[in-house]
């Protein structure tokens, strides 16, 4: 559902000025997050059958790392643009394309829901856990429909449902008080964790050989409290709902994480936390 649009700009300024605020925790992240998410990439990038010369756009590409997969394969020739809404995102992944030596990405300041490209201009369109939390996804997508060249691809990754990703402390929050419940399809990780919803939203948007696909991985991490400091330090919404807890309820709320991800600990602390993406691929 999208946000209501006179809702819609203090939505956008809100999310924007939350990812600004975490991405030197991506940046921190990265690394062992794309060593765990990389399955969802490989995936998308065979989905959109990258060629040397090709023109790819990532949206809301964070660090990159998606992107950068395709950068390489589209040499000689081939130009990634790699784009997002928050300035501090495009910083961490301009320092990631320099230690990967790529020379063809050019990094662009862009809200999903505008793609600043003519019709027809781009081979293929990159967007791993993007969409669902726009406040508007199917204009994204018409967005996209528009900038494809014929026969052009396109590869997004979402959430698949909440208890299939149990890395995401969001329940939990809730049940304790932490955070307000909210319907499932307002703006957030699991807005699009409905397959069928998924493919049917490209469809509608004039996609064909639409296909969703469940790829499977997990999140590893040395101990829980390396993971805590990852997720608060990442999750916008995790950041904004515990920096107001006493220390004591923080406290609280650090040992029922810990109860929750006891069983995914492993004898020497370390844990391994399944997660279930979606992936969507479809053609222009
Ligand atoms: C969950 S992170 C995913 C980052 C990256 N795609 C990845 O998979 O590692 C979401 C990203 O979406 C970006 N984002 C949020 N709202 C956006 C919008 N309206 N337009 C473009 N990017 C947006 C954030 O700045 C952030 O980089």
């Amino acid at each position: 559902m999208p946000i209501p649009p006179e809702q819609a700009d203090q939505f956008r300024a809100d999310s924007r000025a939350r990812w600004e605020g975490a991405a030197a925790g991506w940046g921190a992240a990265r690394e062992s997050f794309q060593r765990d998410a990389s399955p969802v990439s490989y995936r998308m990038i065979d989905a959109i059958r990258a060629q040397p010369g090709h023109t790819v756009l990532e949206l809301a590409a964070g660090p990159g790392d998606t992107g950068f997969l395709a950068a390489e394969l589209i040499r000689p020739g081939g130009t990634l643009i790699c784009t997002d809404t928050a300035e501090a995102m495009l910083d961490v992944a301009r320092a990631r394309a320099a230690e990967l030596r790529l020379d063809n990405v050019e990094f662009v300041l862009m809200d999903a829901e505008w793609i600043d490209r003519g019709a027809a201009s781009l081979d293929a369109i990159l967007c791993r856990w993007g969409v669902m939390l726009l406040a508007d996804p199917e204009s994204a997508l018409r967005e996209a429909r528009r900038t494809l060249r014929p026969g052009g691809r396109i590869a997004i990754a979402t959430w698949a449902a909440p208890d299939r990703n149990p890395w995401s402390m969001g329940r939990l929050l809730v049940r304790l008080g932490v955070l307000p419940a909210a319907p499932d399809d307002v703006p957030g990780p699991f807005a699009l964790a409905d397959p069928d919803a998924l493919a049917e939203l490209l469809w509608g948007v004039g996609f064909d050989d639409v296909e969703v696909e469940a790829v499977d991985f997990s999140f590893t991490a040395p101990d829980t409290e390396a993971w805590w400091q990852q997720q608060l330090h990442c999750s916008p919404s995790l950041r904004g709902a515990t920096s107001g807890l006493s220390p004591a309820a923080h406290y609280e709320l650090r040992d029922a994480v810990d109860a929750e991800l006891a069983q995914f600990t492993a004898g020497d602390g370390s844990i391994s936390i399944p997660a279930r993406a979606l992936v969507a691929a479809a053609g222009a």
